[in-house]
């Protein structure tokens, strides 16, 4: 890699004074940023992108400066080193991409409005005002804001306003942050707000398209995880209020902007009266992950972007812990397994993936490493691996030291180690390094060889994989005690096995409780063992049964029909941790079948087996007696006896629409996506599909508007396709923000793939040109490649994007993308009669 030099070894900023006049109307901005700081140059650098500079002065003399659009930035001519203050006068447009200072388009009783908003991670702070955008520049801003108020309107930022003249808002001088971290909003807002015990204000925020009761969770929900916070990092929460905004457009899910937190609105408000268990979780994990960043990210910032995962990592595992802290009865760990663990598992299987800690220089690299399975997933799972070493007592000592040595300042991964090590006396870098800067994870192989039980470890792939030996320190787990605490070489004994299993009483076993990051393969003895003590095995132990055979049969160590018969052993099972795995399998099992095939009747008949007594336990109306288990797995067996053409469930749901055609909204949030959905795909035709599409552009409701969207795009009716793809360019219909799952649910529904596929190659441009700019554009290319399996649709891949594979930001994806389908198009092409059979024999001798 070329050594590209940061900005800030010219320039080290200490404050700005920042003065920026916006207009909607006009949608441009001018400001002024004024920058004291230390040359370490006598030409210094400074970020600026898609701005017209006017002036560069020094002490109110003009200093020659040029713009190097390739940087994104300009270099300035002070002709001397040391201390100054540089005034930069620009301008800038206001864009509707989503990224730097941007408008928000809502509707208010049938008025259109504006919220202006800002996202400025990773590289977009630039965009907004000149400055030494790199997180280990930090410094103090002061922020002045002026813009074309109208009565009635509020305006927000990281600190609270301290006075307003000549229309100009004026805000207290922040703590010392990282460019990224700055932000402010304005518009017609409502809000809600209350204090911490400790004095905090805490608040959020919404556009008054929403009623005023839908504020509530989120604002319980931010005062306890600051409290929580303040108590587990025994570190106050520094700055005088945490204020919380849904802005109705906005590109990821959240972000942590230190004070001035920003979600989607579906991330953070929610109908108190009608919202699904799992969508609940979810908005709080969502806030519960922004604020643990208030400390770990804001507070404490990663040196550079290399160490992403110091922030995203750590949030990603202090959303579960916070929230399993709030709300205990959530178990809310299980959804940690269901989620993250088999998100990290897969993505990181294939070979060509990076490592959670990964050098990047170029801005466009930068946004591609917010991996969701690697640096967030993955990330989690090597601090849970921590965490269980050292122990909470240990972890909330060191992150308290290391809070203290690097507040207000920045990080590098190995000073996190080195705190947790101080605090508990254990080397903890030199074990979690290896799952740090190592890509993939290992497959753990159990066996009796010679009558001695034998572990050994290698990378597991799926697809191709060059063996480049790598090897792990691997916290084993085990219910047998003769095994090792950590096992770190590629193979070891652990005695004989008739001895061990009879002394152990039960079967063998390693990762118990599945909290670390590989997968086991049990020998035909070790596994039959299990597998005949079946219901001696907790959830997390039957899912974790489910989760190795799947991507073991993935990765072709193991086959799929070989799986097949034994589903229906975990089928009765009242939790959803096992559910979700079985049905994970079962789905899996679509990707063999022909559309309209006698295997697709078959595999319909077993998904009927398989869920016929659960439907019946459940039901379809959500009852007062649910536990939170049936709640979880209601929708995961409704789902499998809708993809039966179970007779029941088809009338079921149709009954239920029927009944509420008048107010679909209030259907229970549980179970209407598949309400909706079945009447689509059952009892479909122009005229609902117009009123779904109409229910979706008044609708404010974010789960509401999930589920029908959910549902018009299974429609298989080709002018209704036709009608379907209109819209997808139509921003008063589909957000941009929301079209992606717009456009996955038209590429896996078989009747529609084509005319989606269709429209992503002829209109990538427009995508480009919309979404371009914005770091879930790449996510469209994964998102196909989760879907496709054929050899036709292979190819029709690899022509389209391998042209694209140089292209900054996009190379790793495609690559990635290409060795994904080609081994699930090989996996098809070998196992599919086998897997058919088996499948077959399942339903006929039942
Ligand atoms: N810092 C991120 C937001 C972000 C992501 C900014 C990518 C720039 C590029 C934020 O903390 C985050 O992780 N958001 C998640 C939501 C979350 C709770 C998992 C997201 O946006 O997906
Ligand atoms: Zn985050």
């Amino acid at each position: 890699m070329t050594e590209t030099k940061h900005f800030y070894q010219t320039f080290q900023p200490t404050h700005y004074q920042i003065a920026l006049d916006i207009n909607r109307g006009t949608k441009l901005i001018s400001g002024t940023s004024t920058i004291t700081g230390e040359a370490l140059e006598s030409i210094i650098s400074v970020h600026e992108k898609y701005m017209t500079i006017n002036a560069v002065t020094v002490a109110g003399t003009a200093v020659p400066f040029t713009i190097d659009e390739q940087a994104e930035g300009l270099h300035i001519d002070l002709g001397q080193t040391g201390k100054t203050t540089v005034t930069i006068d620009f301008t800038a447009p206001l864009t509707d991409s989503m990224m730097g200072i941007y408008p928000s388009y809502y509707e208010v009783n049938g008025e259109k409005k504006q919220i202006i908003g800002t996202q400025f991670e990773t590289t977009a702070a630039r965009q907004a005002f000149p400055c030494v955008d790199e997180p280990e520049a930090k410094a103090t801003f002061d922020l002045a804001i002026k813009f074309d108020e109208q009565p009635g309107e509020t305006i927000l930022s990281n600190m609270p306003e301290t006075k307003t003249e000549a229309g100009v808002h004026y805000f207290a001088t922040t703590k010392k942050m990282s460019s990224y971290l700055i932000a402010f909003a304005f518009g017609d807002l409502q809000k809600k707000v209350t204090e911490t015990k400790s004095g905090v204000k805490v608040g959020v925020f919404a556009a008054k398209a929403h009623q005023a009761n839908e504020l509530d969770f989120a604002l319980d929900i931010a005062k306890r995880s600051i409290e929580f916070y303040e108590d587990f990092y025994q570190t106050p929460y520094p700055l005088p209020h945490s204020w919380q905004l849904a802005l109705p457009d906005f590109s990821a899910g959240a972000m942590e902007n230190w004070g001035l937190v920003t979600y989607r609105e579906a991330y953070l408000l929610l109908d108190p009266d009608n919202t699904a268990l799992d969508m609940k979780q979810r908005v709080a994990t969502v806030i519960a992950h922004e604020l643990a960043h208030q400390w770990f990210g804001d507070l404490v910032t990663m040196k550079w972007w290399d160490d992403l995962w110091l922030n995203e990592s750590f949030a990603n595992m202090m959303e579960y812990v916070a929230i399993d802290a709030l709300e205990p009865d959530w178990h809310i760990w299980e959804t940690f397994q269901t989620s993250d663990a088999p998100m990290a598992l897969q993505r990181d299987a294939t070979d060509g993936v990076q490592s959670v800690h990964v050098e990047v220089e170029d801005p466009a690299e930068i946004d591609a490493i917010f991996d969701s399975a690697i640096v967030y997933a993955k990330g989690a799972r090597m601090l849970v691996m921590a965490r269980a070493l050292v122990g909470d007592q240990a972890l909330r000592q060191g992150l308290k030291a290391y809070f203290e040595a690097h507040q207000y300042g920045n990080a590098k991964g190995a000073d996190l180690w080195a705190a947790l090590s101080d605090a508990s006396g254990m080397d903890v870098g030199s074990i979690m390094n290896t799952w740090l800067e190592q890509p993939g994870y290992p497959v753990v192989t159990a066996a009796v060889k010679d009558g001695q039980l034998t572990l050994s470890q290698a990378q597991f792939f799926i697809g191709d994989g060059q063996d480049a030996q790598r090897q792990w320190k691997i916290p084993l787990n085990s219910n047998y005690e003769t095994a090792p605490a950590i096992f770190e070489t590629p193979t070891v004994t652990l005695g004989t096995y008739q001895d061990l299993r009879q002394k152990a009483g039960e079967p063998f076993q390693v990762n118990v409780g599945n909290n670390s990051h590989f997968i086991v393969k049990y020998d035909d003895t070790l596994l039959t063992d299990i597998l005949d003590h079946l219901d001696d095995l907790d959830a997390i132990a039957q899912l974790q049964v489910l989760q190795d055979l799947r991507l073991l049969a993935d990765g072709r160590q193991i086959s799929y029909a070989k799986i097949v018969p034994l589903l229906s052993r975990f089928a009765a099972s009242d939790a959803t941790v096992v559910n979700a795995a079985l049905y994970r399998i079962a789905n899996n099992l679509k990707k063999f079948v022909t559309p309209d095939s006698t295997e697709e009747k078959a595999l319909r008949a077993l998904f009927d087996q398989l869920s016929a007594q659960q439907v019946a336990r459940l039901g379809w109306t959500p009852k007062a007696t649910d536990t939170n288990d049936d709640q979880l797995t209601r929708p995961i067996v409704l789902n499998a006896a809708l993809y039966a053409q179970n007779a029941q469930a088809v009338a079921d749901a149709h009954e239920l629409f029927t009944a509420n055609a008048a107010h679909l909204g209030t259907l229970p949030a549980a179970i209407r996506v598949f309400v909706l959905r079945n009447e689509v795909q059952h009892f479909g035709n122009a005229t609902l599909f117009d009123n779904l599409l109409n229910e979706y552009r008044t609708s404010t409701d974010p789960s509401y508007k999930a589920d029908l969207s959910v549902a018009v795009t299974a429609t298989t009716d080709p002018t209704l396709i036709h009608k379907l793809i209109g819209v997808f360019e139509d921003a008063d219909t589909v957000k941009p923000q929301d079209l992606r799952s717009w456009y996955r649910g038209a590429l896996a529904n078989d009747a529609a793939q084509q005319a989606a596929w269709d429209w992503l190659r002829n209109d990538w441009q427009w995508l480009e040109d919309t979404v371009g700019g914005d770091m879930e554009f790449t996510t469209y290319i994964t998102v196909t490649a989760g879907i496709f399996h054929t050899p036709v649709r292979f190819a029709e891949f690899k022509a389209f994007f391998n042209p694209k594979i140089n292209t900054p930001g996009m190379t790793r994806e495609i690559k990635m993308d290409i060795k994904i389908i080609e081994s699930r198009v090989k996996l098809i092409e070998d196992e599919k009669a086998a897997v058919n059979a088996s499948v077959a024999q399942q339903t006929q001798s039942k």
